[in-house]
């Protein structure tokens, strides 16, 4: 089994996966680490020589490459969605779980972070609502289950996702 975990910049995906990870006694993987080493520089260096049309095109093949991997849980990066043909491999490699976060929770999460080049906007509030308006719809679309994480630990989230994932057999 795998579960992937989607959903916004700063909803707590990677801190909640390694949780879970845990939990069920599964490996973790973040697909932004996966990405940063397959490219051989960092996230703001591939939007910036590349673009992010190329950045999209290595998430991808990342992807693709997790699809065959068993006992995993993935923390996507949050634009994963955003490209349809990561739909049909997130529903077919595992369950898709979404964390759910308000914009001014996000906000407070990833305002000191330099390493989001979306969010190096003059108005990076502005740009959290209008990318989570565009994905909102996908998130809910691909996910399996939604986790509301405003005010809560990633612990608590991620005992949540394995308590609903053991019930679902
Ligand atoms: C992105 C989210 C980031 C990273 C990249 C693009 C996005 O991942 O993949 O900066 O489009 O939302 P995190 O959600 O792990 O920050």
């Amino acid at each position: 089994m795998k579960v992937f975990l989607i959903g916004f910049m700063g909803s707590g995906k990677t801190s909640t996966g390694k949780e879970l990870a845990k939990l069920l006694d599964y490996r973790f993987v973040d697909m932004d680490d996966l990405i940063v080493q397959r490219a051989g520089m960092s996230i703001p260096e591939i939007f910036s020589r590349f673009g992010e049309e190329r950045f999209r095109e290595i998430e991808t093949e990342v992807l693709r490459d997790l699809v065959n991997e068993d006992d995993l849980v993935v923390s996507c990066g949050g634009g994963v969605v955003v490209k349809e043909r990561n739909h049909f491999l997130l529903k077919q490699g595992g369950k898709v779980v979404f964390l759910m976060a308000s914009p001014e929770v996000i906000y407070e999460r990833v305002k000191d972070d330099t390493n989001r080049p979306l969010l190096n906007v003059p108005d990076p509030m502005d740009r959290i609502r209008d990318l989570l308006n565009q994905r909102m719809e996908k998130y809910l679309n691909v996910s399996d289950l939604q986790i509301d994480t405003d005010g809560r630990s990633p612990s608590e989230v991620a005992e949540e996702i394995a308590r609903l994932i053991r019930a679902d057999g």
